[in-house]
């Protein structure tokens, strides 16, 4: 069986312009007086940037074999001085932030995963964000013939834009989150600026049936979702994933749309900002924003299919003209 990390397919092409680096890659430690041999301690233990290194608590890092206490002071203190906080300013969906649209099937979830797929890539002069995709599909909706007229709509050539995503189909929700390690090590590599996940809890629900496993279930998806979020915040890369919708019985009968996000409180607190779809009037789609740090709730946004999909990434906050 393939490595996660071979298993997402990758073909190679420099059309993406230099950018300065947004993150740091852990070998530079050795220019801190670490020495290479605990750099690759690190390595192995799937830890490839200094962003990443911060995330671990200094008790995890002792757990390293070959790692002792003040081997692990000198190296934090070393990654400390080498990464650079500061806040990336600009617009679009959020980096550093996780993108959850919800919302019944045929709603529109998919294409506006395709459509991202494209506008990432734009320049950041078209205010794109010049960087890689990366795709992880649960459903098997993923369709390269869409990016093509998509790409071409933005005045882009879609062979290169196809050649810029990365795409895996997970089968299981294990399958699914190993996947997600192996990405750390492509987006080490590469500026990567988009994470798709289509659709985050499809898996789960198969593979967790019934009340008696749901606390396991819900216990395994906080696991995935704080994987996301250390991946947008340690490789700067927005996260767009989909959710599905369940029947609110306990709605009420004055609820005209009985229907609420699924996964419960623990997606509802990894998510950033939620987007409500639904489906209008004919050909029309709403998208809705559910819950955003800095939006204010209810501002409902409709439009046709067509222009959905050419919606762009660059829209910060979801309300503007450009829908
Ligand atoms: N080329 C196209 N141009 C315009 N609309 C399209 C095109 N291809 C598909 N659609 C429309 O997009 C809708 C499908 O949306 P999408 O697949 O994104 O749904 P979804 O929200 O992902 O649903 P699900 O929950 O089933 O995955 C359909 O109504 C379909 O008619
Ligand atoms: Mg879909």
């Amino acid at each position: 069986m393939l490595r996660p990390e071979e298993q997402l397919q990758l073909v190679e092409r420099d059309e993406i312009d230099d950018e300065d680096d947004l993150f740091e890659a852990i070998d530079k430690l050795t220019s801190h007086g670490i020495n290479a041999g605990d750099v690759k301690k690190l390595q192995d233990a799937g830890i490839y940037t200094c962003n990443g290194l911060m995330m671990h608590t200094k008790k995890s890092l002792t757990g390293i074999k070959g790692l002792s206490e003040a081997k692990v002071d000198k190296i934090c203190e070393a990654a400390e001085k080498i990464v650079n906080y500061g806040y990336i300013t600009g617009s679009g969906i959020e980096t550093s932030a996780i993108t959850e649209a919800f919302g019944e099937f045929r709603c529109g979830k998919t294409q506006l995963a395709h459509t991202l797929c494209v506008s990432t890539q734009l320049p950041t002069n078209m205010r794109g964000g010049n960087g890689k995709v990366a795709y992880i599909d649960t459903e098997g909706t993923f369709r390269p013939d869409r990016i093509v007229p998509i790409a071409e709509r933005f005045g882009m050539d879609a062979g290169a834009v196809l050649d810029n995503i990365i795409y895996a189909r997970a089968y299981t929700y294990e399958h699914q989150y190993n996947l997600l390690l192996g990405l750390a090590a492509k987006m080490s590599e590469e500026p990567f600026r988009l994470l798709v996940v289509d659709s985050v809890i499809a898996l789960f629900r198969v593979d967790f049936t019934g009340r008696g496993e749901l606390a396991e279930r819900q216990q395994k998806l906080a696991q995935m979702l704080s994987r996301l979020i250390k991946i947008a915040e340690e490789f700067n890369v927005a996260v767009y994933m989909t959710n599905q919708v369940i029947a609110d019985p306990g709605g009420g009968v004055f609820i005209s749309d009985p229907k609420k996000p699924a996964g419960g409180h623990v997606l509802a607190h990894a998510a950033t900002i939620r987007l409500m779809f639904r489906k209008g009037k004919g050909e029309q789609r709403v998208c809705k924003v559910f819950d955003a740090p800095n939006l204010p709730e209810a501002e409902a946004i409709s439009f046709p299919v067509q222009l959905l999909v050419y919606f762009p990434i660059s829209s910060t906050n979801l309300t503007t003209s450009e829908f």
